[in-house]
């Protein structure tokens, strides 16, 4: 038992199962003897001090709802000194002492920053649909987003078999492939572009056109946005240049960011929300929670961000083979 006060709050992009992070951190830190604080809004409702104690009841029939009932945002006052110190004050006032704080790298680097200016103990949560944090195989909400994605492309394959088309479909990640190469396998791409590639858009039209001439009727290429040869419509105008082919594009959006979370979601979100607190029982600080081969473990903010999680090769190589 402990007899903390600690401060949860969702930050950045929201994802699917943040809500069941959040009913993990309440119920494990209540059952431990903790009081929570619910931080509305991100880093902003710390900075305005829109803050309000959560009780068991608080998170009740929340585990299966998509979006973030704490809020979340991006807060550029946080990037300041004069807005950190505002949100140390407010937490001294509401008597927090810890902080757990769900969301991607964006929130972690604020976070970071924080703790060494005020050494207010805290905890990060991965979540984000990216799937690109360092110190987690996955991050709670890509899953979900890449089912989402999925349910999508099989529509969007239909009609692109039905007119023999080719099909242009953007999927999220400005920096990062994950959700690309994981709706390009699950969804039988025949090329898949993502960041960490160099994308050769010659040789894409060359493999385009051998699969016609073997009797391909439509075909699929997911470019993830922050892909570096362009967004769907570059990449379109590109093919354009060297084929005749009708292309449409289709941008599934933000769409990829809502929704019911999975039951691996809920699952990661509920593991990782009960360690977060376990991890603050145990004076941890400056850390993230993951998992690494379904095994717990933390790893520093820091290295969360800096160091890169990269793509695994086997993946990629697979990938080309069975679009063949
Ligand atoms: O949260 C991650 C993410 O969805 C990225 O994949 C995407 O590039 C970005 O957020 C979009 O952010 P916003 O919703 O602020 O436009």
């Amino acid at each position: 038992m402990t007899n903390k006060n600690i401060g949860v709050l969702t930050s950045g992009g929201d994802s699917p199962g943040m809500n069941a992070t959040i009913r993990a951190v309440v119920r494990t830190g209540i059952y431990h003897g903790n009081k929570i604080s619910g931080i509305k809004r991100g880093y902003e409702g710390m900075i305005d001090g829109d803050i309000e104690e959560l009780h068991l009841s608080s998170v009740s029939n929340v585990i299966k709802y998509g979006g973030t009932f704490l809020k979340t945002a991006r807060c550029k006052e946080f990037y300041t000194k004069e807005g950190r110190a505002k949100a140390h004050a407010n937490l001294k006032k509401f008597g927090i002492d810890s902080l757990i704080v769900i969301g991607g790298d964006g929130s972690f680097r604020g976070l970071h920053e924080f703790t060494n200016e005020f050494s207010i103990q805290c905890i990060g949560v991965p979540g984000t649909i990216d799937n690109d944090l360092y110190g987690t195989d996955y991050t709670i909400g890509f899953d979900t987003a890449v089912n989402t994605a999925l349910e999508a492309i099989d529509k969007i394959r239909d009609t692109a078999t039905s007119h023999s088309r080719l099909f242009i479909i953007e999927v999220m990640g400005r920096t990062s492939g994950y959700i690309g190469l994981y709706t390009g396998i699950g969804g039988g791409a025949e090329e898949i572009l993502i960041p960490e590639t160099v994308s050769d858009i010659e040789k894409l039209c060359k493999t385009l056109k051998v699969g016609r001439k073997r009797g391909k009727k439509s075909s699929i290429i997911i470019v993830a946005e922050g892909d570096e040869a362009g967004n769907a419509f570059d990449i379109k105008k590109k093919i354009e240049q060297l084929t005749n082919y009708e292309i449409k594009v289709s941008v599934l959006g933000h769409q990829q960011r809502g929704g019911s979370p999975t039951a691996f979601d809920r699952i990661l979100a509920s593991r990782l929300g009960y360690e977060a607190v376990l991890a603050i029982m145990k004076d941890e600080s400056d850390k993230m929670v993951g998992m690494i081969h379904n095994t717990v473990a933390l790893t520093s903010l820091e290295e969360t961000w800096s160091k890169k999680k990269g793509i695994d090769e086997d993946y990629l190589t697979m990938a080309d083979i069975l679009a063949i």
